[in-house]
């Protein structure tokens, strides 16, 4: 019976990937699993140099594209798939739909099929949830810090939009988050929870 699973929440600048994978990784320990949290861009040498590039304007989109490719390549091969085999939840905080959303976003080069065959090495999820929010709130929320070169509103409404396109072609949850961050939280634990329980997976209830 499998007993870890690889949870993604993903969505625009703002719409809470972090706050909401630290509080799904808090319930799922008190539930009694082994988890682990990750984000990406990864720790890893690319990932790193990807965090200097979203401050620099100069990097040609498909730099940027072929970089969080390989970023998540090793991220999956040699972090989260180990987990997964010691049995752990995996809830990486942004993973594949990000290049997907803001890559083909920033280049009418760059297509939705090409992003999906560059990551074609990094494993797939078991569960994605798009934590979506109108990019004028989520940037709202930000005005104290030094943005990156992808929190614009334009830019983040056609990022929206590709999100909200593939989570109706995936099939995956979408949640507004500019709510009560409890309540938007629990919308998060019960769809986790009934995966679980499809997936068999024993947990404290
Ligand atoms: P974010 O996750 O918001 O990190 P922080 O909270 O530290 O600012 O920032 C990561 C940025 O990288 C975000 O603007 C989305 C972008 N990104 C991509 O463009 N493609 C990707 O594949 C990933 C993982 C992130």
């Amino acid at each position: 019976m499998q007993q870890s699973i690889f949870i993604v929440l993903d969505g625009i600048d703002g719409s809470g990937t972090s706050t909401h994978s630290k509080l799904l990784a808090g319930f799922l320990s008190l539930k009694g699993l082994k988890t682990y949290s990750t984000q990406e861009p990864s720790n890893s040498d690319i990932g790193k140099l990807l965090r200097t590039y979203l401050k620099n304007d100069k990097i040609p989109a498909s730099t940027d594209a072929l970089l969080f490719a390989a970023d998540r390549v090793l991220h999956y091969n040699n972090d989260i798939k180990e987990k997964l085999e010691k049995g752990y939840t995996v809830i990486s905080d942004r993973y594949l739909e990000s290049s997907i959303a803001y890559q083909s976003s920033q280049s009418e080069n760059i297509s939705v099929e090409w992003v999906l065959d560059l990551n074609k090495f990094a494993g797939k999820p078991d569960l994605t949830i798009i934590l979506d929010i109108d990019p004028k709130m989520s940037l709202a929320r930000k005005q104290h810090k030094v943005l990156d070169k992808y929190e614009e509103t334009t830019l983040l409404d056609k990022v929206r939009q590709v999100y909200l396109n593939r989570a109706k072609d995936e099939g995956y949850f979408v949640i507004y988050t500019d709510d009560i961050i409890e309540i938007v939280q629990s919308r998060i634990q019960n769809i986790v929870i009934e995966k679980l329980v499809q997936k068999g997976i024993q947990f404290k209830k």
